[in-house]
């Protein structure tokens, strides 16, 4: 299926081919008329003409029959264009009996991983994991739309040298104690306590390094102990997952340690390939481009002074497999921006060594920090890491609160307060521009009202309780829309703008956009809603028309959220 923009595309191109070939119409959406084009300008430059003359032409070459209504040249160029109303409908209605509505698969799509999560074993999980959670899982959700192959990969960081002083710790504590202070969740003070003791006591970090040895040399008795810390953590991990509803699960766990194997032929081949460099006993690659701020070359380090691997070694690694192995034709790393320059670095490398083709698309996902009221790093009030699962409770908490009011029965306020609360969190952390910082802050996310997930999710339910109230689950889709009124017409050009929000989407990896079409969608039925009434229609043939607009709202806002991992309740 076309989406009218694509429809409309199709009508633009040979006007402006005619005039130069190949010339981009910019197509945008305008608040003035359906769509504005913008190319002219741009094209009358180039071919050294007057604008409004060659937007004359470009006027009188589109073929308008049957899907454009009216074209108005307007200020020094642009194009005005409007949809006729039949057109309009006819893309509702084939929206409404489209399960993905009206949403076209990506014809490039191929096998996609996204790394994402990637907390670290005996370490909580702090805000910055539950961006790239989120945001994450936002991403491989709408993937999974556009027909991607999506193949999520949790990197958890599950090696180096802290393990060392982590399993003697264990082993001091003994199994059984630690198992029961790691089951609970405390991998900070399991973490805190093992760092308190190895920096005061000599003996704990001499045992600390040979553990890291044996551990290295692969000793089986040391995996064994090793493999208790991991699977501890992976199951707290996956107990906060699953209270937040995302996709992720432990099959998606491939750790930093699952790439040891391959770390050898990294260096084996860089070397080959005669792109290793020894840098003061490291062995270094330095991709042309990075330098330092007093010029000098930056290494990725490959290899350590110590003949350890480090986390560069292990990306590159992990890349190698993503497109040799798993036949990825784009890879996403959801990661602070903190590491932007890491990921230039190993992606750099990766395709010095022939490892990233050019036709492999490899992006740094990169989000800001979420802060505290106080606006610097978001902590608890001792200047800990806030524990997830403390916070997503705290959330369920106020939810209920702000719920409180509604006559919901307990298990109803239940489901609500925490469909509530995760959207809350959700919509305020995908809604900002994922490269700017942002405030958590409990009452503005919980708010009923403005740019918020309760907001839509309550219009969602409110739309549902229309059919509540007429005691019809669905209204038959298909034929009865007609479009008379200004404000049914606009709420029907914005539905039919779905399939634009996704792909701006995914231009850019910004959940924010479909978050500002999903807002935008809300204010357009409210205004809609307000204006035109619905049970109350003046005629049945209208009734049923607003219905299905109604109808087609409520499956818009429910798929948006959905893509967004927001669930949209039947009440609220
Ligand atoms: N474990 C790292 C951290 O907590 C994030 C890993 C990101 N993914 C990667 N492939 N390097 O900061």
């Amino acid at each position: 299926m076309h989406t009218l923009t694509q429809r409309l595309l199709e009508r633009l191109t040979p006007a402006f081919d005619r005039l130069e070939p190949g010339a981009d119409p910019v197509l945008r959406g305008s608040d003035r008329a359906d769509y504005q084009i913008n190319g002219v300008m741009p094209l009358a430059k180039r071919l050294g003409r007057n604008p409004r003359e060659v937007a004359e032409e470009v006027v009188a070459g589109i073929d308008t029959a049957g899907l454009i209504a009216d074209l108005e040249v307007a200020g020094p160029g642009f194009i005005n264009v409007t949809i006729t109303t039949d057109a309009l409908i006819a893309q509702l209605d084939a929206m409404a009996s489209d399960e993905a509505l009206g949403v076209p698969a990506d014809p490039e799509a191929g096998v996609c991983v996204v790394d994402y999560s990637a907390p670290n074993v005996a370490k909580e999980m702090h805000v910055g994991h539950l961006r790239s959670t989120v945001i994450g899982d936002s991403l491989c959700r709408t993937l999974g739309l556009l027909g991607h192959t999506v193949v999520r990969r949790n990197h958890v960081g599950d090696w180096g040298t802290p393990f060392g002083m982590l399993i003697e710790h264990l082993i001091d504590l003994g199994e059984a104690q630690a198992v029961a202070g790691l089951s609970v969740g405390d991998l900070n003070g399991f973490y805190a306590e093992a760092r308190t003791k190895f920096d005061a006591d000599e003996g704990f970090q001499d045992r600390s390094r040979a553990r890291v040895v044996s551990l290295q040399a692969g000793d089986a008795e040391t995996l064994r102990l090793w493999r208790i810390l991991v699977a501890e953590s992976v199951r707290y991990f996956d107990a906060v997952y699953s209270d937040l509803g995302v996709l992720l699960t432990e099959a998606d766990v491939v750790g930093e340690s699952s790439y040891n194997p391959l770390l050898e032929a990294v260096v084996d081949d860089l070397a080959a390939a005669g792109l290793l460099e020894d840098s003061g006993g490291a062995a270094c690659v330095f991709p042309p481009g990075f330098t330092n701020r007093d010029g000098d070359p930056l290494p990725l380090i490959v290899r350590k002074s110590d003949e350890g691997f480090g986390y560069a070694a292990t990306d590159l690694a992990a890349v190698r497999d993503r497109v040799a192995t798993l036949g990825a034709s784009r890879i996403l790393y959801v990661v602070g921006a903190p590491q932007a320059q890491h990921f230039e670095m190993v992606f750099a490398v990766a395709r010095m060594a022939g490892w990233l083709p050019d036709d492999v698309e490899a992006v740094h996902v990169a989000f800001g920090n979420v802060l505290g009221p106080d606006r610097k790093m978001f902590k608890t009030r001792a200047g800990g890491t806030v524990k997830l699962q403390d916070l997503l409770s705290e959330g369920i908490e106020r939810a209920t609160e702000a719920l409180a009011t509604r006559d919901h029965d307990a298990e109803t306020l239940g489901l609500v307060a925490r469909q509530v609360a995760m959207g809350a969190i959700k919509f305020a952390d995908l809604s900002t521009d994922r490269a700017r910082d942002y405030v958590f802050d409990w009452d503005r996310m919980l708010a009923f009202e403005g740019a918020t997930g309760p907001y839509l999710q309550y219009a969602h339910a409110r739309i549902r309780s229309i059919f509540r109230r007429l005691d019809v689950d669905h209204v038959p889709t298909g034929g009865s829309i007609q479009l008379e009124h200004p404000a049914e017409r606009a709420l029907a050009r914005h539905l039919a703008a779905l399939p634009d929000a996704i792909e701006s989407m995914m231009e850019s990896y910004s959940p924010s956009k479909l978050c500002t079409y999903l807002y935008d969608l809300a204010q357009h039925f409210t205004g809609f809603y307000e204006s035109c009434s619905v049970l109350n229609a003046p005629d049945e043939a209208t009734r049923a028309s607003r219905l299905e607009l109604c109808e087609l709202t409520a499956s818009t806002l429910r798929l948006g959220l959905g893509l967004l991992g927001i669930e949209a309740p039947e009440r609220m």
